[in-house]
């Protein structure tokens, strides 16, 4: 169904983006944050969201987990509906960025083609991507849903990471590790992300 629309034309309106970005004091991007399940994406999510929260600024979460409740109920997780999860999420982040808010990403996103065309999307370098590079050992001790046990007992099939593929960024703006065998408190790796948004004018 992708490329189908003929006959469509672009409307522009009076108020635009510059304008938005004013009112609001900050500039429209999206932190796109990758990594396995169980590596930390959701609770750096929350964590970022609630510190930019605190500092006066508007973020949204757009969580992969929670959109394949609604916009994206009828995917799986065969590549190309990975793909399609991703480029729809990609356009939905696109568009928060254009409302001017700080658009915080949060999926798998295992293939790097999928997370390259979203970056390709947004302009002036704000795509910023996180990566959440914990190791597979412990993402699976913490199993927070319980479905890497069932990957492993062949009840999952195509799991990331078990049994299903997962290419790290080449590229990425931001990544998150643990230091001497322990992983950064939530706040640090936060405040790793805020310290970038300040430096690179998004906050203002
Ligand atoms: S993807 O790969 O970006 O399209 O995935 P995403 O939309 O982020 O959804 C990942 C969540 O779906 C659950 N889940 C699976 N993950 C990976 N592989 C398979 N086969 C799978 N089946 C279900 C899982 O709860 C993921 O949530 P997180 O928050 O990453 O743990």
């Amino acid at each position: 169904s992708v490329g189908k629309s003929t006959n469509i034309f672009w409307q522009e309106c009076p108020v635009g983006k510059l304008d938005r970005q004013k009112l609001l004091n900050q500039k429209g991007c999206v932190v796109w944050i990758t990594g396995l399940s169980g590596s930390g994406k959701s609770t750096l999510a929350c964590t970022l969201g609630r510190e930019l929260h605190s500092r006066g600024k508007l973020s949204y979460i757009l969580d992969g987990d929670n959109l394949r409740h609604g916009l994206n109920k009828n995917l799986g997780f065969t590549p190309e509906d990975r793909a399609e999860n991703i480029r729809r999420v990609g356009e939905v982040a696109k568009l928060f960025a254009d409302a001017g808010l700080i658009c915080i990403a949060s999926l798998i996103s295992p293939y790097r083609r999928d997370r390259d065309s979203c970056r390709a999307l947004l302009p002036d370098a704000s795509f910023i991507e996180v990566f959440m590079n914990m190791p597979l050992e412990l993402c699976e001790a913490r199993d927070p849903k319980g479905l890497y046990k069932l990957a492993r007992a062949g009840k999952i099939k195509g799991f990331t990471g078990i049994d299903d593929p997962y290419e790290p960024p080449l590229n990425c703006e931001i990544e998150i590790k643990q230091e001497n065998g322990f992983c950064p408190p939530p706040s640090d790796m936060a405040g790793e992300v805020v310290t970038y948004l300040e430096e690179k004018g998004f906050m203002q």
